[in-house]
């Protein structure tokens, strides 16, 4: 069979085989252009559920559906080449049950071309996970803090400080290592749980406001970029201020179309002479 034409993206397995290499490298990302720009830094791309609070001004990400994740699993898809593309199943459409899992999960990689999913959740999802793993999904899993149950959980916190919480923590990420996931996410947990659950588990961990310790980071591009003004965790950093930018440019445009310097003569079509 030829492979002229196939794409040569980092694939899970590569994932996986950085463990003990080098840090993993992780964005979101969730339109075409801005995966473009993130794909050559970016060791994975993570179409995250976060899309429906950064783009669509929801309060949680439980109300994303899954015809929404695939519409920019598409996107991003559409804009990278080099990056391993991973697609986060969204709230409902796979804690039901394994076989509802394999059915969400089967239509994100075949109608997006991605390369695996996410799921959010521990000991309980284990069995969920093995099921698709060993069907051909390659599966990205979620620790800690898990923001599609922030419902039942009680909002949005760092974990892990009590013996019990650490305890649950460090029972989940072994049990989703275990169940065959490729990598997982921890995320809002503290350092020392942070780096005992990396050195424990033969998966890479890739940490959001879980510390260096981990194998790899994540953050929210939107976040990491400064497009929000009002709000900044302590885990995340600005590595650019985009916001007062839009804020500054909007605001140049309105003068010039109210002063009709813009738009200028090199900015007009003219009948041909
Ligand atoms: O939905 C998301 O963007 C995520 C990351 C923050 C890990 O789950």
């Amino acid at each position: 069979m030829s492979t002229v034409g196939h794409t040569k993206r980092i694939t899970p397995a590569a994932i996986e085989a950085m463990k003990g290499q080098r840090p993993i490298v992780s964005l979101t990302a969730y339109t075409t252009p801005i995966a473009r720009l993130l794909d050559p830094h970016c060791d994975l791309l993570l179409v995250g559920d976060s899309l429906g609070m950064v783009l669509y001004g929801m309060d949680t990400t439980v109300g994303v559906t899954l015809d929404m994740m695939i519409a920019h699993g598409q996107a991003v898809i559409r804009g990278t080449k080099h990056a391993c593309v991973i697609v986060d199943l969204p709230f409902g459409s796979y804690q039901e049950s394994k076989e509802q899992a394999f059915r969400s999960a089967a239509r994100i990689l075949k109608e997006t071309g991605c390369d695996g999913v996410k799921l959010e959740g521990g000991e309980e999802m284990a069995e969920t996970v093995a099921f698709l793993t060993s069907r051909g999904i390659p599966v990205f899993g979620h620790v800690g803090l898990m923001p599609q149950q922030v419902n039942t959980t009680g909002g949005y916190r760092s974990l892990g400080r009590s013996d019990k919480e650490a305890d649950k923590i460090r029972r989940d990420a072994k049990a989703i290592s275990a169940a065959g996931a490729f990598a997982m996410v921890i995320e809002g947990t503290i350092e020392p749980l942070a780096r005992e659950i990396t050195a424990a588990v033969a998966i890479p961990t890739i940490g959001i406001g879980a510390s260096a310790a981990c194998d790899g980071q994540i953050l929210v591009s939107d976040d990491m970029l400064g497009l929000f003004n009002d709000f900044k965790p302590r885990f995340v950093k600005h590595f650019a201020e985009l916001a007062p930018m839009v804020s500054k440019a909007a605001e140049a445009y309105a003068e010039e179309v109210k002063a009709r310097t813009f738009p200028a003569l090199e900015h007009t079509f003219q009948p041909k002479k």
